[in-house]
């Protein structure tokens, strides 16, 4: 059942060109400049002309809000709010009947993603469930919503479910731009164009996974770990704390890079290894002199780059190679390295990576 693999996590990681290939399935029209998502169709103009948007989540479908924020607010231009589930519902939010409230849940069973939306449904918001589990609980309580049709995820720490809800949400910010005439439609057609090639980009990753664990048997004792991206990026970072956090037991911190002069910095010695998101898009420059910064301090870095990069070699420790591709696509690509990375650290470390201790497939409590 584990198709050969020695684990869940490692088979849904290598799952991905798949898992995302099923999620765009019968949804692109690339040419036409047009998305096709039947869950939502009644609601199209209420989503296009919503005052505001809501994403409600908890732990990896929350960074995967974090990511849709960037796209839905640079393609559609509608503001974006992303909250933890469980702080939206105990706040006595601000909540009207223009705002649309994104719940966005693997399971479609988490307790306090479930409560936040029935309290936004109460107030006469409209709910749009992005969710994997076909007739879960939470696609029930939607007006409408879209399946991430990643197939059936056993390990606990979530790997294919969050690179589909970013595929999703890349779906829902191109078609809401569509609908509101915020991207030229030749603008669309690229981006589609280019995410109808990322199953092919995610295998070009999956290739690294030799190197990838030379760099994981480098990290495996560490106590601590931090990990750095800007804009569209930073949510990544954030997603590959968490996972190294949750299967190998090791402390990590997701930061966005220019926050760690706030701070963090006074973390950074030749213990400390830093993973950093440094791919060629808007934010490179800065994150060059970030990287200089840890190096400055003696960090041990680890930078994901754009395949070619010549400049971030010459600084970083160790390089992994993605794909040169749009950036609203990169999230989609750092992220694979860093599942890989993740899961290295924890089995050389002897841990149980598809059942990780106090942890839970879907949480039901609050
Ligand atoms: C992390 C992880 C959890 C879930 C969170 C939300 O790898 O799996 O952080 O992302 O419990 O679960 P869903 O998406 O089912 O609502």
């Amino acid at each position: 059942e584990k198709g050969g693999y020695e684990h869940f996590m490692l088979k849904e990681i290598h799952e991905q060109p798949r898992s995302i290939a099923n999620c765009m399935r019968g949804r692109i029209y690339a040419d036409e400049a047009r998305i096709n998502l039947g869950g939502i169709s009644e609601y199209a103009v209420k989503l296009a002309q919503a005052k505001r948007i809501i994403i409600v989540s908890c732990g990896t479908s929350w960074h995967a809000g974090l990511v849709g924020e960037y796209l839905i607010e640079e393609y559609a231009r509608i503001p974006v709010e992303v909250e933890y589930a469980s702080e939206f519902r105990y706040r006595n939010p601000i909540i009207s009947e223009e705002d649309v409230v994104i719940a966005i849940s693997q399971s479609g069973e988490t307790a306090d993603t479930m409560a936040a939306i029935e309290l936004a449904k109460k107030a006469g918001a409209t709910i749009l469930g992005i969710c994997n589990v076909v007739g879960s609980s939470i696609p029930r309580l939607s007006h409408a919503g879209m399946y991430t049709h990643a197939g059936p995820e056993i390990g606990v720490a979530s790997t294919k479910a969050f690179t589909a809800q970013v595929t999703a949400l890349t779906l829902l910010s191109l078609y809401i731009a569509r609908q509101r005439g915020t991207l030229p439609a030749s603008k669309i057609a690229t981006l589609l164009a280019q995410l109808q090639k990322t199953p092919q980009l995610i295998k070009e990753c999956l290739k690294n996974e030799p190197l990838v664990k030379q760099i994981a048997y480098e990290i495996k004792d560490s106590t601590n770990c931090l990990f750095l991206g800007r804009g569209i990026n930073f949510p990544v970072a954030l997603e590959g704390a968490l996972k190294l956090k949750e299967i190998s037991y090791i402390h990590a911190e997701g930061y966005p890079a220019a926050e760690m002069k706030h701070g963090p910095i006074a973390l950074i010695d030749e213990q400390m290894p830093v993973v950093v998101i440094a791919t060629k898009d808007s934010s490179y420059d800065k994150i060059i002199s970030n990287i200089q910064e840890v190096k400055a301090r003696k960090g041990k870095i680890t930078a994901i780059v754009t395949e070619g990069d010549t400049i971030i070699s010459e600084i970083a420790d160790y390089i992994i190679e993605i794909p040169l591709c749009e950036e609203a696509l990169t999230p989609i690509l750092a992220t694979i390295p860093l599942q890989l990375l993740s899961y290295h650290i924890a089995v050389m470390r002897g841990c149980n990576v598809d059942q990780p201790r106090n942890l839970a497939k879907s949480v039901t409590v609050e």
